[in-house]
């Protein structure tokens, strides 16, 4: 008789008999810390149990996407997949191919930079819950998600994984993606922790920043990821820091992560991101995935032991070289983790694929949008009208849920734009026209189209010369080289002769609305000539209905952008400072424009941008007014209290973002001339308005000063910046700390 399975078993019972019998919050307090102390001491237990063999085991991968358990004592495997939206296809044991299941077909939620764009914590909640749902049938106990690095630089091919430009927001927008998704008994895996703002060289390059950048701009989103989502694990990222690869940094897992922020979870790889066995074992790495074997290489033994965390570990422990505790504190968390998920009798089962998820991907696509410009009311598109529509682009049909990296999908459905359109306006003539072609998906190469460019100009130019309207869907795609992970975009402009197709265009119809389908800044020479230009994301399953939401207005756009759009690449801080700034030397890369990333750039330098951080347009108006604050002096442990007062003065309903940033004035050390300190999405029905507060800790607005490695707040005057945009403030206010 397996004694520890019998053992394990009265212990979970016991968990889940308190979890059923209290429901009041302090008596689930003291359930839940009643709760941790049996799950710590089972793993006390069990740790008395496990052989040195089995604790080694468990530190590191049996396959690609798994870790083994322990049979003889009950302890189940860990099966993980990525990716921040959705659920991804099966993969093959051993490989990177796709195992073409049929049962894994899944619900393709929208990409991080449409959900950010939202600035929307509920919408969060609900899209981490569903993608938890959806992890639980598949029988995942980690999804490899969120991401939360900065947007530094436009040509990151990663970007549109993850929350823009500004640390507050992706602070904000992170945690309930996080509670949702656990509640589900599925930990999330935050990453790629930290500094992986780029692609290129993304396995070796070493990154060099200043304490007070890394704090300020690098770190906040995943400290409150760990602290306020209690994220269960976070995955360390391919690049070095300070010299070190990020999977096993001394500073960044031991003293950032575990010692300074508490952190109780695993720490994953990358995969194929573990170097070195001994700072493996020293440095706060828990758990190593993917390191470069496809299982199959030929040893004596299975390739999965010789990771650096299998026999090269074993040998060190046995030997007395590296001491127990630090395998036993790897297992503990990873203990803890399994308590937490596949071995927490309280799990849902779970479900996927259904109208809710689909609703969930609808409403974020349709609220992330981001209307950018829009001359003559150009939106939205009126329905009832015989109209002839020409829908000229690629983007509007090719499928973008496939590439991308990992975050690759095997959506059940994905709607396209097109036929979205077509599903909507059904009393106009829908015309599409391809227009540029950019070749098959396809990862780490690019395979040029077949198609002949000039064919399909002509063909478009045709069709948009035959039109009552023109909607130009171009923007960028999942292909290297574009928004995929592994490489960096080569170029800000629209790739595939997209500029001047829409030039010739609009030699033949003036009446043109651009629908950029894409997760990152792009340059707009014809921005000018455009009526319209609406920013739609990668929206996933329901992209074409969220799309033809917002093009019919059925929905009112009240997306914002979360990160900054310049009107060229050196008006970007990172290439501002040149090649070791953006992308590195390819060994050292140091970020010269330290804590100055996005509208602090454009803010501070007075360099205006194309389209600025927190701006998004309406099919109404709003006005913002009343602004105060309830004092005009604060001491460092209160907080400011913004009151304002948000008036729809248009013919819409709608919601607006208010949004209240901070600067110091007169400031003893360089400080952006303001930050993101506190946003409010807010509904409004047209002709009604809506009042509200936002709330500040002073003690938020402290700097972080490398002298005493520590926080410090500046006493004397600030400044509180309230508008709908970073570009658009409404109404200043001066208070004072003391
Ligand atoms: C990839 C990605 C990471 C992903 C992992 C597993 O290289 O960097 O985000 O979760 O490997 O696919």
């Amino acid at each position: 008789m397996r004694t520890n399975q019998v053992h394990c078993k009265p212990a979970l019972l016991a968990i889940a008999f308190m979890v059923l019998l209290f429901s009041s919050s302090d008596m689930y307090a003291q359930t839940t810390n009643q709760m941790n102390k049996e799950i710590e001491a089972s793993i006390d237990r069990l740790l008395t149990q496990l052989s040195l063999e089995e604790k080694v085991a468990m530190c590191h991968a049996q396959s690609k996407f798994s870790t083994p358990g322990v049979p003889r004592l009950g302890i189940p495997e860990i099966w993980m997949s990525d990716g921040p939206h959705g659920v991804r296809g099966e993969i093959n044991w051993d490989n990177w191919g796709y195992a073409g299941w049929t049962n894994d077909s899944i619900t393709a939620f929208p990409a991080l930079t449409s959900l950010a764009a939202t600035f929307n914590p509920e919408l969060s909640k609900a899209y981490g819950k569903s993608i938890g749902e959806e992890a639980r049938y598949r029988k995942k106990d980690i999804i490899l998600g969120p991401g939360v690095n900065i947007y530094r630089t436009p040509l990151n091919g990663r970007n549109f994984e993850y929350m823009g430009e500004d640390p507050y927001l992706a602070s904000i927008m992170v945690v309930p993606y996080i509670q949702g998704l656990q509640q589900n008994g599925v930990a999330a895996c935050v990453k790629h922790f930290v500094l992986n703002n780029q692609e290129l060289w993304r396995n070796h390059i070493n990154v060099e920043v200043s304490d007070r950048a890394l704090y300020e701009i690098y770190l906040p989103a995943f400290k409150t990821a760990i602290q306020e989502g209690q994220a269960w694990s976070i995955m360390g990222a391919y690049n070095k820091y300070r010299g070190q690869f990020c999977s096993h940094n001394e500073r960044l897992l031991t003293k950032i992560l575990k010692d300074d922020w508490g952190f109780d979870g695993v720490v994953i790889t990358d995969w194929g991101s573990a170097h070195d066995t001994k700072e493996a074992a020293l440095y706060g790495l828990d758990m190593e995935m993917g390191t470069g074997t496809d299982g199959l290489t030929t040893t004596l033994k299975n390739a999965y032991d010789n990771y650096y965390l299998a026999y090269p570990f074993l040998e060190l422990l046995k030997s007395g070289e590296i001491e127990e505790k630090y395998v036993d504190d790897k297992v503990r968390r990873i203990l803890r983790l399994m308590f937490r998920t596949n071995m927490n009798p309280n799990r849902s089962f779970g479900r996927m694929n259904n109208q809710e998820h689909l609703d969930v991907a609808r409403s974020v696509g349709a609220e992330g949008m981001v209307l950018l410009k829009n001359e003559d009311s150009f939106f939205p598109i009126p329905t009832d009208k015989k109209l002839t529509i020409a829908v000229i682009g690629e983007n509007a049909t090719r499928a973008m849920t496939v590439g991308g990296g990992s975050s690759e999908l095997k959506a059940k459905n994905e709607i396209s734009p097109l036929q979205g359109i077509r599903e909507r306006f059904k009393n106009a003539t829908i015309v599409h026209a391809m227009g540029y072609a950019s070749g098959p998906p396809a990862y780490g190469r690019v395979i040029p189209s077949e198609l002949d460019a000039e064919v399909l100009k002509k063909e478009a130019v045709i069709a948009a010369s035959q039109a009552d309207v023109v909607l130009f869907f171009g923007g960028l795609n999942k292909n290297h080289h574009q928004d995929c992970e592994g490489g960096d975009r080569q170029q800000f402009g629209l790739p595939f002769g997209q500029d001047e197709l829409l030039n010739e265009i609009l030699n033949v119809n003036d009446n043109v609305g651009v629908v950029l389908v894409s997760g990152n800044a792009v340059g707009m020479p014809w921005l000018s000539e455009v009526k319209a230009v609406m920013q739609a994301w990668y929206i996933g399953s329901e992209a074409g209905h969220a799309i033809a939401d917002v093009l019919s207005g059925t929905v009112n756009p009240s997306g914002k952008l979360p990160f900054s759009f310049p009107k060229k690449l050196t008006d970007n801080a990172a290439h501002y400072y040149g090649e070791i700034s953006y992308p590195g030397d390819s060994i050292n890369q140091h970020y010269k424009d330290d804590i100055l990333v996005g509208y602090r750039w454009h803010d501070t330098k007075k360099i205006k941008p194309l389209f600025a951080f927190g701006h998004g347009l309406s099919y109404t108006t709003y006005a913002i007014s009343d602004v105060t604050t309830d004092k005009s002096e604060y001491t460092e442990t209160e907080s400011i209290k913004i009151a304002y007062t948000v008036s729809n003065t248009g013919n819409a309903n709608g919601a607006e973002v208010v949004q209240v940033y901070v600067g110091k004035l007169k400031s003893k050390v360089d400080r952006a001339i303001k930050e993101l300190k506190g946003f409010d999405k807010v509904k409004v029905k047209k002709g009604t308005k809506e009042s509200g507060e936002i709330s500040i800790d002073i003690a938020d607005l402290k700097y972080y000063e490398e002298s005493i490695s520590n926080w410090r707040l500046e006493k004397g005057d600030y400044m509180i910046y309230v508008g709908n945009a970073s570009d658009n403030i409404v109404k200043k206010l001066k208070i004072s700390i003391y």
